[in-house]
């Protein structure tokens, strides 16, 4: 894995607030009737206005055969992560979005997400996002210098099992900085206290937490290589921050200020 100096993580931090500033204002603007596209249209905007490339647009992740088209992942309701934008995908009042983005900023990448209601949404799938986003807290909360990558999926996995909502194993965290995806970290959303891989300063990854109201069972769609979703049509949500491990405790490089 490739630890991070100071500087570089302050170089990330700048990609951060570009990609949260990003998130911001799509969730600012998602109302009914709206097409995932045209919220596709206000990431590229917004990233090009706070000096970012989009890097999700053209990016060949190992996992695919073919190259990602858009600078965000836009996932509705039972699509929990890799939604791809779509102009006849029209959004409706009590609808739950992911949206999921990486930005570039001279080489130096930031990758978070949120999950956002249009509309007024049901209180279950309220419950279903602050859990969510607690469980992220909690996670980063966990990512310190001395302890081990268990103590952050663990953290993740409690918090979100005790509410009675399902974690996706398939899916995890990563290690993030000049590349989307960097080898020889994966940040597991389940786990054991105590176990994994040693947190050290200047590791910079994504926690991640990918939740279900119902069964955590995932599959594909026929024609789609990208969208994830749930198996038995529950909805899902993802949170996710890009965070340091430094000497003063967890950095979120993904914040607006
Ligand atoms: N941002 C996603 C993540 O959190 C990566 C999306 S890869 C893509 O890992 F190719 F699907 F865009
Ligand atoms: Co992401
Ligand atoms: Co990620």
């Amino acid at each position: 894995m490739k630890l991070k100096t100071p500087g570089e993580i302050d170089a990330m931090a700048v990609a951060g607030k570009a990609a949260a500033k990003t998130l911001q204002r799509m969730k600012t603007v998602i109302a009914p009737g709206m097409t995932t596209m045209d919220l596709e249209e206000v990431a590229r905007e917004e990233l090009k206005a706070n000096g970012a490339r989009p890097a999700l647009l053209g990016y060949h992740p190992r996992f695919s055969r073919v190259p990602y088209e858009f600078a965000a992942c836009i996932s509705v309701n039972d699509e929990v992560i890799h939604g791809q934008p779509s102009a006849s995908k029209v959004l409706r009042e009590g609808d739950v979005v992911g949206l999921d983005l990486v930005a570039d900023v001279d080489g130096w990448l930031a990758d978070t997400a949120i999950t956002v209601p249009v509309g007024a949404i049901n209180v279950k799938a309220q419950r279903l996002l602050s859990i969510t986003q607690e469980a992220l807290r909690h996670g980063i909360s966990k990512a310190v210098a001395g302890g081990r990558m268990g103590d952050v999926s663990s953290a993740v996995q409690r918090l979100v099992e005790r509410n009675g909502f399902g974690i996706i194993r398939e899916l995890s965290g990563h290690g993030v900085g000049s590349e989307v995806h960097e080898e020889g970290i994966d940040v597991p959303n389940f786990g054991l206290p105590g176990k994994g891989i040693p947190l050290r300063p200047g590791m910079t990854f994504c926690i991640e937490p990918m939740v279900t109201a119902g069964n955590p069972a995932i599959k594909h769609r026929q024609g789609d290589p990208w969208a994830v979703l749930t198996r038995d049509g529950s909805i899902g949500a993802h949170f996710e921050h890009t965070v340091a491990i430094t000497e003063d405790g967890p950095r979120i490089l993904t914040l607006l200020n």
